[in-house]
């Protein structure tokens, strides 16, 4: 038998939990031949709901589940992981800012910093969803550091990348496997760059570039823009909760993406560490165009992509406020005493 993974997922009693845990135990994200090991950890204030979903998740009779345990603590939590989805954090509710969020949430990524480095696999490799997403993944790592390479940590724009595919697929009348190499710049917030310079667009079996697939370049510089910017505002004002389905099935997509790799000519959008790529400061994990290497499991920013003016405002104020963020969250932890 092939060895399992041993998979964690932090928050696994809330609702993007309940969700992803389903399509990791199934197969859907490291393949119907590879056995799972699933780790379920959450707050002991949780321990029923984890119960139930633990049973829930037997009850699937999966052939790829090959254990299930649900744990409280982080030492059992992030004993010999290989991939860890930290989607464990407070949840922005309406009207909340995602400042208010900030020093909340740092406390709890510089904590599983520190238990990845002492007790995960050195090769684990982590997804970070729970918000603020860009900047809890860079203190992760920051505590991770000596133990686990940065290179290792990422934070999820996935859902902001296929909320893009979705809008240009809607605007020319074309599926989602119509529609490939958008590019979502930045920061999982409002001030992402939602960019369909290099994207093309597959209609009545001829590929063209979106800009000319469109024909209008008032949306894609404007309402395109606004409305991947601010879905996620939307979807809590329409259901008084976050994106959950749609956040757990990209979360999933990044790591499927992650252990294959990505298709030929295809890019996707992951936050990664810079490494001075496109002037960005280095180690700000900041969302770009990746590939990866199905063999090597490595990540590689696209290079030698042209910005006009227009662009380079939008990717200036992101990286801009990936900076605040970064700076509160270095105070924050000094405060946080742990
Ligand atoms: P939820 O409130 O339903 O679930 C969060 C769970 O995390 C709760 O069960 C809570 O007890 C648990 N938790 C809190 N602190 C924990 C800790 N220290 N260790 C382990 N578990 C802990 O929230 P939901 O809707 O599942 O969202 C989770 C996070 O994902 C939020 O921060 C949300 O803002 C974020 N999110 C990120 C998206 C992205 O695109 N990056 C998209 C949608 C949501």
């Amino acid at each position: 038998m092939t060895a399992p993974l041993r998979v964690l997922v932090t928050g696994a009693a809330g609702q993007i939990g309940y969700s992803i845990v389903i399509r990791i135990a199934d197969g859907t994200v490291f393949g119907k031949e590879q056995p799972v090991e699933l780790v379920l950890l959450d707050v002991p204030q949780c321990t029923a709901i984890l119960e139930g979903v633990v049973f829930e998740l037997q009850d699937c009779a999966l052939p790829t589940l090959y254990s299930v345990v649900a744990v409280t603590d982080e030492k059992s939590a992030f004993t010999g992981v290989d991939y860890a989805f930290l989607v464990g954090a407070m949840p922005r509710r309406e009207g909340m800012e995602r400042k208010d969020l900030l020093a909340a949430n740092v406390k709890i990524f510089k904590s599983q910093g520190k238990a990845l480095a002492e007790y995960a696999k050195p090769t684990t490799k982590v997804i970070v969803v729970g918000n603020p997403a860009n900047t809890n993944a860079f203190i992760a790592a920051k505590y991770a550091a000596g133990k686990i390479p940065a290179k290792n940590f990422s934070a999820m724009t996935r859902l902001d990348h296929n909320r893009a595919l979705a809008q240009l697929a809607l605007k020319t009348g074309t599926t989602i496997g119509d529609v490939k190499n958008v590019i979502i710049w930045g920061n999982h917030s409002s001030t992402q760059f939602p960019d369909v310079t290099h994207a093309t667009v597959k209609k009545n079996g001829s590929e063209s570039d979106a800009y000319s697939a469109v024909g209008d370049n008032d949306f894609l510089q404007g309402a395109f823009i606004a409305t991947v910017q601010k879905r996620g505002g939307v979807i809590i004002e329409k259901r008084k909760l976050s994106s959950a389905m749609s956040a757990a099935k990209a979360a999933c997509d990044h790591i499927h993406d992650w252990h294959f790799g990505t298709k030929a000519g295809e890019f996707v959008s992951m936050a990664v560490p810079s490494d001075g790529s496109y002037g960005i400061p280095q180690g700000l994990v900041f969302s770009f165009p990746v590939t990866i290497d199905a063999a090597s499991r490595e990540w590689k920013i696209v290079q030698g992509l042209n910005f006009d003016d227009f662009a380079k405002g939008k990717i200036a104020a992101t990286t801009k406020e990936l900076e605040e963020e970064r700076d509160d969250a270095l105070k924050a932890c000094d405060d946080a005493n742990i």
